[in-house]
């Protein structure tokens, strides 16, 4: 959550700042802001405000400078106002600092040493630009960051300048993602090494409790007691044209056009001829486990739900299925020999994070499976497996879902008696995904009539339940509509007392032995109002059904059900005028707890 760049070098620091922002964007996009070095005025300039940071780059576009920093803001303590944008400043305006994360002691650090201080913001970053104030009164500054940051409870990247020295920045991080990039231009320092394309050739990822000194020329690195660390340098390798819209209107809208490329790059990414190259010591390890315990968050959750599905069906292999917010702090009783596999798109998810750091206490052997392979969650765990999606933009997940799903069954399938050809079973759900993204002219008009009211609902059995949460979830989060996925045969014990006339209910049906069953669950919400809408595939299809897609092989069926709802989900927000891309009160990288 939350975007930070900063530059020091010989470029236009504004220039790269606001470029590395604008990719940053789906962190957090309530307000933006940076500060620059002002040559002429020999002081720091702050501009922020609250909007987007295409409003940033129009303020600042006369702005040239050689060192700064911005920020790309999701808010979490203080209203959405320019005051509580970013950057912050200590009581003189000395210090300026940008911060993503969450200072969970912010107030009793106020309480402790601060009780003089008046404040301008309500956040909870602009304490630690006070205390650093405070302390570099009577030590260096260096010091005086180092005893600030031993001070902090919580999460942070924080980037810190100082107005009687512009020829540094200072860096330091606890669980959000900071890296360090580099060229003989000068250093960036940011959240997302997409704001280094163009701009860096190699770049250092910082652990946590790691502090950085950047000049133009020279970046080092201490721990927390100031003793020097080595810095690994791994070169940045980022097509920024992938982050680009192209001939879409909408990213969300490019990413599901993608998906049956996705699909192939994958089974080109782990296979040579027919024989996988999933690691045999991670198969061996899931082999020996007695259970398989799946931790993900959102829609990277509803992934794993599917997952459960592959793993039992094809493998036999027990699965347990937890949202990491919950894991973390409630971990149920497990098993003696217990595998994780963590899913997220991101691999920065802090809910995600936090179980990690405990399941590494316990030594229990972990597996990430991410999009973002240099990303803290697969660096942190004993395996990691990519899942080559390619960038996903949009805040909505689409690509991703679909990418874990296929990542999960290969996985799955490999611990299988390998009953059918995986491989071509992918390749026709890529084909069937394509034949049905070819006109998707019928979705918009069914949604244009049918998605008029204020709730709708998502039903299915089995794994078409685990879809029915996905679809509710992407419709929810981008039109706004309230939206409940719900196993069908479990509405009629309370919550059909919703459906009125006109309520929206989608079913989804991929699986024969639940067909009937389903279709009777809609007859009974029909009856009371209900307008229903029905996804299913050829060989299940009757009259009148709405969406039919092609058949694929049953197991695989999650991978090209859920591309409908995704396309409802799209035209329901079109038709309402919404940001498709970056829904309200939403950041694509969720690095608070
Ligand atoms: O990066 P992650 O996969 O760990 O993110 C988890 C969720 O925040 C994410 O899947 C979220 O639910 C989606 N953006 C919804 O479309």
């Amino acid at each position: 959550m939350c975007g930070i760049v900063g530059y020091i070098g010989r470029s236009n620091a504004r220039e790269i700042i606001v470029t590395g922002l604008e990719r940053l964007e789906y962190r957090g996009y309530d307000s933006a802001g940076l500060t620059v070095f002002n040559d002429k005025k020999n002081t720091f300039d702050i501009f922020k405000d609250i909007g987007r940071v295409s409003i940033l780059k129009e303020t600042t576009k006369q702005v040239l400078s050689r060192v700064g920093i911005g920020h790309t803001r999701w808010a979490t303590h203080g209203k959405v106002t320019a005051l509580n944008a970013h950057p912050h400043t200590s009581s003189s305006g000395r210090f300026i600092i940008v911060h993503n994360g969450v200072i969970e002691n912010f107030q009793q650090l106020k309480d402790q040493y601060l009780k003089l201080a008046s404040f301008k913001s309500d956040t909870d970053t602009e304490v630690v630009a006070h205390l650093i104030e405070g302390f570099a009164s009577y030590m260096t500054v260096e010091n005086a960051i180092l005893t600030t940051l031993k001070l902090l409870h919580g999460s942070y990247a924080l980037l810190i300048v100082d107005q009687q020295d512009p020829d540094t920045i200072y860096a330091a991080k606890n669980k959000p993602p900071l890296l360090v990039g580099v060229s003989e231009d000068g250093v960036t320092i940011t959240s997302d090494v997409l704001a280094l394309a163009g701009v860096s050739k190699n770049y250092h990822v910082m652990e946590d409790k790691t502090f950085v000194v950047a000049k133009k020329d020279e970046v080092k690195l201490y721990n927390y007691d100031h003793e020097a660390l080595e810095l690994n340098w791994q070169k940045v390798n980022v097509d920024v044209t992938q982050t680009e819209k192209g001939n879409f209107d909408h990213f969300m809208l490019k990413e599901i056009n993608e998906q049956p490329g996705v699909i192939r790059r994958i089974i080109s990414e782990y296979f040579t001829g027919y024989k996988s190259n999933i690691d045999s010591r991670l198969l061996k390890t899931i082999k020996e486990s007695e259970r398989i315990y799946i931790l993900a968050a959102g829609t990277s959750m509803h992934a794993g739900l599917i997952g459960k599905y592959f793993f039992e069906k094809l493998a036999g292999k027990p699965v347990e299925v937890h949202i990491a917010s919950e894991f973390a702090y409630h971990m149920p009783l497990l098993v003696s020999k217990p595998f994780f596999i963590l899913i997220s798109q991101s691999g920065e998810t802090a809910d995600l994070r936090a179980c990690l750091l405990k399941l590494k206490q316990f030594k229990y052997q972990t597996l990430t499976v991410t999009n973002v392979i240099t990303s803290t969650l697969a660096r942190e765990a004993d395996f990691k497996l990519e899942i080559f999606a390619g960038p996903e933009i949009a805040v909505a997940s689409t690509k991703a879902y679909i990418a874990q799903m296929a990542v999960l069954a290969l996985i799955a399938y490999e611990l299988s008696a390998k009953l059918f050809d995986i491989k071509m079973e992918l390749a026709k759900v890529a084909q069937a995904i394509e034949n049905f993204l070819f006109d998707p002219t019928p979705i918009k008009a069914l949604v244009e009539k049918v998605f008029i009211k204020e709730h709708a609902f998502y039903i299915g059995r089995g794994m078409d339940y685990a879809l029915a949460l996905e679809g509710a979830l992407k419709l929810k989060e981008i039109s706004y509509i309230h939206t409940e996925g719900f196993a069908a045969g479990e509405l009629k014990h309370g919550t059909i007392a919703l459906i009125e006339e006109g309520t929206p209910v989608v079913a989804i049906i991929s699986e024969e032995e639940m067909n009937m069953n389903t279709r009777s669950n809609l007859h009974e919400v029909k009856s009371r109002g209900a307008v229903s809408i029905i996804i299913t595939m050829d060989s299940l299809k009757q009259k009148g059904d709405d969406i039919i897609l092609d058949d694929v092989y049953p197991i695989l069926a999650p991978l090209l059900m859920i591309v409908p709802t995704q396309m409802i989900a799209y035209f329901a927000a079109l038709d309402r005028g919404y940001d498709i891309d970056k829904p309200r009160n939403l950041a694509k990288s969720v690095t608070v707890e």
